[in-house]
C-alpha cells in the first residue's frame, strides 16, 4: 500500500506523521513544492520510527510527482492557509490554480487513486478536483466532516463533562463559518439524545462554537489549526485503507440526494475500500432541510467564482 500527502505545511505533515504512526501504508511521499521541506519533514519523522514503533518508509520530494506514482490514497492539502479574520472562501483566488495542478498530476501517476481534499474553501476544492480530474465521483472525498464533527463532540463533552468517545454526533452542510450545520437533534451520549441533558441556551452556543471552531483557533494561533485536521484526515484514510465502511461527515458530490446536485457538500457517507461507498440519509426535518438547502446556495455560489478564476 502505498499513501501520498500533498502539502508538507502543518496540516500535510500531520496528516502524514498520523498515517506513519498508525502504519496504514508500507510506503508514505510527502511532497511539497518548496525545496527541501517535505525531505526534511520526512526525515524527521521517520526518526521517530523506533521511538514510535512503526514500519512505514516515509519518501520526501520536492515537486517530483513520478515519486508519487501507483499511490492508492493521495491527500490534498496544498494551498494557503487562513490567516486571523480570514474566511476560508477568501483563499479561492489562490488555492483554486493550486489544487487544479495537483490533482492532475497525482492523477497523471496514480490514475486509479481515492483523493481526500483538504484544502480550502474546501467544498468548492472538492468539486474543482472533481471536474478537473474526471475521475469517479466515489473516489474524490472533501475533509471537512470528520474535522467539525470532532470539533462539535468536544463542544458538547464540555458542556455535559463527558467523553468525548461516548458521544455519537455529526456535522452537514459547507465547511465554512456560516454553512455548516451541526445537527444537535440527532446526537447522542450513549443512545440518549443530548437535547435532554442541555438547556436551548446551551445548545445554541455549542452549535455556534462549533461552527467557528476553526476560526476561534486561527485567531488564536495565527494560522488555521493542525493537529485536529490532521488527525480527521488521517482517519478517513484509516477508514479507507482499512475497509471500515465507518460513517463520516465527508464532501462528496451530490446527485439528487439531500435535494442538490451538481454540487460536493457534506453529507453522511459509508467510507470503505472503494472510496465513498453509500450516502446515508439521515432523514432532515424540515429547520435542517432549509439549513442545508442555504448551505447549498453558499457553497454553489463559491463554485461560480472558479469559472472567472480557474
Ligand atoms: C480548519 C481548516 C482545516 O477548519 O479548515 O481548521
Amino acid at each position: 500500500m502505498k499513501i501520498t500527502v500533498v502539502g508538507a505545511g502543518a496540516v500535510g505533515a500531520t496528516t502524514a506523521d498520523n498515517i506513519a504512526r498508525k502504519e496504514l501504508c508500507d510506503e508514505l511521499v510527502l511532497l511539497d513544492i518548496k525545496e527541501g521541506i517535505a525531505e526534511g519533514k520526512a526525515q524527521d519523522m521517520q526518526q521517530c520510527a523506533h521511538l514510535l514503533g512503526f514500519d512505514t518508509r516515509i519518501i520526501g520530494s520536492t515537486n517530483d510527482y513520478s515519486k508519487t506514482a501507483g499511490s492508492e490514497v493521495v491527500v490534498i492539502t496544498s494551498g494557503l492557509p487562513r490567516k486571523p479574520g480570514m474566511t476560508r472562501e477568501e483563499l479561492i483566488g489562490v488555492n483554486a490554480g493550486i489544487v487544479k495542478g495537483v490533482a492532475e498530476s497525482i492523477i497523471k501517476h496514480s490514475p486509479d487513486a481515492i483523493i481526500i481534499v483538504v484544502s480550502n474553501p474546501m467544498d468548492t476544492m472538492t468539486y474543482h478536483a472533481l471536474k478537473s480530474t474526471g475521475i469517479a465521483k466515489n473516489k474524490l472525498i472533501g475533509m471537512g466532516g470528520a474535522l467539525d464533527s470532532s470539533r462539535f463532540r468536544y463542544q458538547l463533552s464540555q458542556h455535559l463533562n463527558c467523553s468525548a468517545a461516548d458521544l455519537n454526533a455529526i456535522v452537514v452542510g459547507g465547511h465554512g463559518d456560516t454553512t455548516m450545520i451541526p445537527l444537535i437533534r440527532l446526537a447522542t451520549w450513549n443512545s440518549q439524545p443530548v437535547t435532554k441533558f442541555l438547556s436551548k441556551e446551551q445548545q445554541d452556543k455549542i452549535v455556534a462554537d462549533t461552527m467557528v471552531g476553526g476560526a476561534t483557533l486561527t485567531k488564536l494561533i495565527g494560522t488555521s489549526a493542525w493537529y485536529a485536521p490532521g488527525a480527521a484526515g488521517a482517519a478517513m484514510v484509516e477508514a479507507i485503507v482499512r475497509d471500515e465502511k465507518k460513517l463520516i461527515s465527508c464532501s462528496v458530490a451530490l446527485d439528487g440526494e439531500y435535494g442538490q446536485k451538481d454540487i460536493c457538500l457534506g453529507v453522511p457517507v459509508v467510507l470503505g475500500r472503494k472510496g465513498w461507498e453509500k450516502i446515508v440519509d439521515f432523514d432532515l426535518n424540515a429547520d435542517e432541510k432549509a439549513l442545508f438547502s442555504k448551505s447549498a446556495d453558499a457553497v454553489r455560489n463559491m463554485n461560480d467564482v472558479l469559472k472567472t478564476t480557474a
